[in-house]
Formats: C-alpha cells, sequence, structure tokens
C-alpha cells in the first residue's frame, strides 16, 4: 500500500450518490473538527478495539522520528466507543487529506444512544500500511509520545486530548488511560 492513501479513498466510493454521510471518529476526530457537520452524535461500532499502534509521520511525528496515534484492530467483542458526524460528500475531500498516512475509508454500522442504525465510514490503518507501528508495551509507547512532535502538534497533546473526550463521552478505554498515565509519571505528575 501506497504511503499516501488520498487516491485509493477516492475509489472507495460506496456513498457517492449520497448527499450526506455518517463519518465515525474514534480518534483525534473526536477532539479536532476541522471541518463543517451537519449533526454530531456520540456513537459506537463493534468488533474493534482502539490502540496507538499507527505511526504519524505528518501530524504528530516526522518520517525520520514518527509518533504514535490510533487505529482500530479487530477484537472479537468489543466496541469502540467515539463520535459520528453527519457530513456532505466535499467533507470527504478534506478528510482523505488529513487521513492520508495509512488510513482508509471503511463502511461501518455505527450504533447511536437511542439505539438506532447507521451505516458510515471510518477510517480505519490497517497493519499492512507503511506508517504501521503495531503493538509495543504501553510504557514505552508513553515514551515515544512524550519525545514526538509534529506540523499538528505534540504528540502528548494528542493523547491527552484524546483521553479527555473520552472521559467527555464516559467511555472508559483502558489502553489509552495506561498510556497516559505512564506519560504522566514520566512527566513527574
Ligand atoms: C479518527 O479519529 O477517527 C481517525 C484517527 C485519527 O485521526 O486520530
Amino acid at each position: 500500500m501506497p504511503a499516501d492513501t488520498t487516491l485509493i479513498n477516492k475509489h472507495m466510493d460506496q456513498f457517492a450518490n449520497h448527499q450526506q454521510l455518517w463519518v465515525f471518529g474514534y480518534g483525534s476526530l473526536i477532539f479536532k473538527v476541522d471541518f463543517p457537520y451537519i449533526d454530531r452524535r456520540a456513537a459506537r461500532i463493534h468488533g474493534w478495539a482502539r490502540r496507538f499502534w499507527q505511526g504519524s509521520h505528518d501530524h504528530r511525528g516526522t518520517p525520520g522520528a514518527p509518533g504514535r496515534v490510533v487505529t482500530l484492530v479487530p477484537q472479537d467483542g468489543a466496541v469502540c466507543e467515539g463520535v459520528a458526524y453527519l457530513v456532505t460528500q466535499d467533507v470527504l475531500d478534506h478528510l482523505d487529506y488529513r487521513e492520508k498516512n495509512g488510513y482508509l475509508r471503511v463502511v461501518e454500522d455505527m450504533t447511536f444512544d437511542d439505539g438506532s442504525h447507521a451505516q458510515g465510514l471510518a477510517y480505519i490503518a490497517t497493519a499492512d500500511n507503511a506508517a504501521y507501528l503495531g503493538p509495543a508495551p504501553e510504557e514505552e509507547i508513553a515514551r515515544q509520545i512524550a519525545d514526538s512532535i509534529g506540523p499538528s502538534g505534540t504528540n502528548r497533546d494528542y493523547l491527552l486530548k484524546l483521553a479527555d473526550a473520552l472521559r467527555e463521552l464516559s467511555e472508559h478505554d483502558a489502553h489509552v488511560f495506561a498510556i497516559e498515565r505512564h506519560l504522566l509519571a514520566l512527566e513527574g505528575k
């Protein structure tokens, strides 16, 4: 898979004839909303677990010193809490560019708090992309995050904002919160 997934995503046009579609965010898309939306709702998808296993060359690190950001990995019985945005087609151009470092559009069924469902897109970076880093001990992940910075800011800021956003959703994500604890301990907090 090329390092830049923008072109691949342009061909993943399952919702091309829809004026509006749902996009599910589980990482920075929860806390950094730099696009217009029609509706925003807490939502969840099933069978995926959030993990800091994706390298970031373009936002929270550099190609020579990648940061770590979240992707989703398949896991039976897992539920991933996040936020769904109802957007117009043109927003996908912006999101394809923003998520170009390994993320692919994947069609997912999302469940809202009232029990209703909708099909939509999630941006997921699979293990075969060039920036993928994979698993590591959570303390080691925290150390890498503490040391990383890229054009969008510090990797630390990404982690702490995501952890805060998950608390706001009343979501206890043991992996994210463990890495946050390690990071704060490294900083003597
Ligand atoms: C997402 O937030 O849904 C994708 C991963 C990221 O940009 O952090």
